[in-house]
């Protein structure tokens, strides 16, 4: 067994096994270089070559004990006949859903056909994965998909989504579920291509009052867990409810994921404190602080070390790490993590 495996299996180990959400991203010059020989991001992510080579690259130059296939979330509205583009330096943008008319524009089902890259690139990694490095796949939670499909942008506060769902409840619910089966079935297809751990990023749980969260994001997610594990019971499922503050133990029970990855605001001496030792955790270090190393950043990484012993954890950012951090920061929290 890997050692990010043994962690997620819940074995606290005398040092916690690493990778970094976004590993694969800008601020390696590697990826700079082939990402500025792609036609556009979204190109990028459909060209198995390139994905496979992104997501190598960080595991190369780091050993992370986990790859994150490269790819990204909004591939689902894509697939679902919402086109996406990646306007250079600003974005995603996508044909905002205004009303429940505009429904009529998305298709009932995955386009799988124009995701086969994906699953294809999972293949490649894999074939070509450090046998314990463990490779991981993902998707966006329904509720932060929706944020996006129907503010047709990333949004400060979700408002448009938000509105959308006081306002049409129904019309709402049904695009959930639609995107619940969509996260089901392109979650399933990586672990048949040879994903060993799933990841559901619920980047902006964060804005959402307690009822909301409830049914837009807890519920939703409760529901892929159950569907996938229906089919592969055996996967680890990690979920990431960025910004929920006081809500982990109950966004764990409720869901059933089988780790939870913490964002940078949360208090975690106590989040760990209240959350049962079976219970893996996952994350927390402030992307910012290792942007900016040295003193801060050795504090930082040894009070996450220090709140997680003998409990099982993951190392991770809070949050995706930054294009500006200097290589040379991984590096020493590398070396202070791996003691
Ligand atoms: O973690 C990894 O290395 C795997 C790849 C990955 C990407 N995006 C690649 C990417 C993953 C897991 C994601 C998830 C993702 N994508 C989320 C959830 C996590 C989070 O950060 O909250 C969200 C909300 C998105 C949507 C998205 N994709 C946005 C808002 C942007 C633009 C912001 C930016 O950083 O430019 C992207 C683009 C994107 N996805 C890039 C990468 C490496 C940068 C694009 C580029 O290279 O030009």
């Amino acid at each position: 067994m890997t050692p990010f495996l043994a962690a997620l299996a819940g074995k606290a180990a005398s040092h916690p096994p690493i990778w970094l959400m976004r590993q694969a991203g800008r601020y390696l010059p590697e990826y700079r270089e082939i990402r500025a020989k792609a036609r556009d991001f979204l190109h990028f992510c459909y060209s198995p070559e390139m994905a496979i080579e992104a997501t190598l690259q960080p595991i190369r130059r780091f050993r992370f004990d986990a790859s994150i296939i490269f790819s990204d979330i909004l591939v689902i509205p894509d697939a679902l006949g919402q086109s996406v583009r990646f306007a250079e330096g600003e974005g995603p943008r996508l044909e905002a859903l205004e009303t429940p008319d505009d429904f009529r524009r998305l298709s009932g089902q995955l386009d799988l056909e124009l995701l086969a890259p994906v699953y294809e690139a999972i293949r490649g990694v894999r074939a070509s994965l450090p046998s314990d490095v463990t490779l991981i796949g993902f998707c966006g939670a329904p509720w932060t998909l929706a944020t996006y499909m129907v503010g047709g942008r990333g949004t400060p506060d979700q408002a448009p989504a938000r509105n959308f769902a006081y306002r049409y409840p129904e019309a709402f619910a049904a695009l959930i579920d639609r995107l619940v089966a969509s996260c089901i079935t392109h979650l399933i297809e990586q672990v048949k291509a040879g994903a060993e751990v799933l990841q559901i990023f619920d980047s902006w749980a964060g804005n959402l009052p307690e009822l909301e969260l409830r049914r837009w994001s807890e519920a939703p997610i409760a529901r892929i867990i159950a569907g996938v594990k229906a089919v592969y019971p055996q996967v680890p499922i990690i979920a990431f409810p960025r910004g929920i503050a006081g809500g982990f133990a109950r966004f764990v029970n409720e869901t059933g994921c089988d780790a939870i990855s913490l964002d940078t605001a949360c208090a975690l001496s106590e989040v760990a404190r209240s959350l049962p030792d079976s219970v893996v955790t996952q994350g927390n270090l402030d992307p910012l602080v290792l942007i900016n190393g040295g003193d801060a950043l050795h504090r930082a990484v040894d009070h996450i070390l220090q709140s997680t012993a003998g409990r099982p954890h993951v190392f991770n950012l809070g949050h995706g790490i930054l294009p500006q951090t200097p290589i040379a920061h991984v590096e020493a929290m590398l070396r202070q993590v791996r003691g």
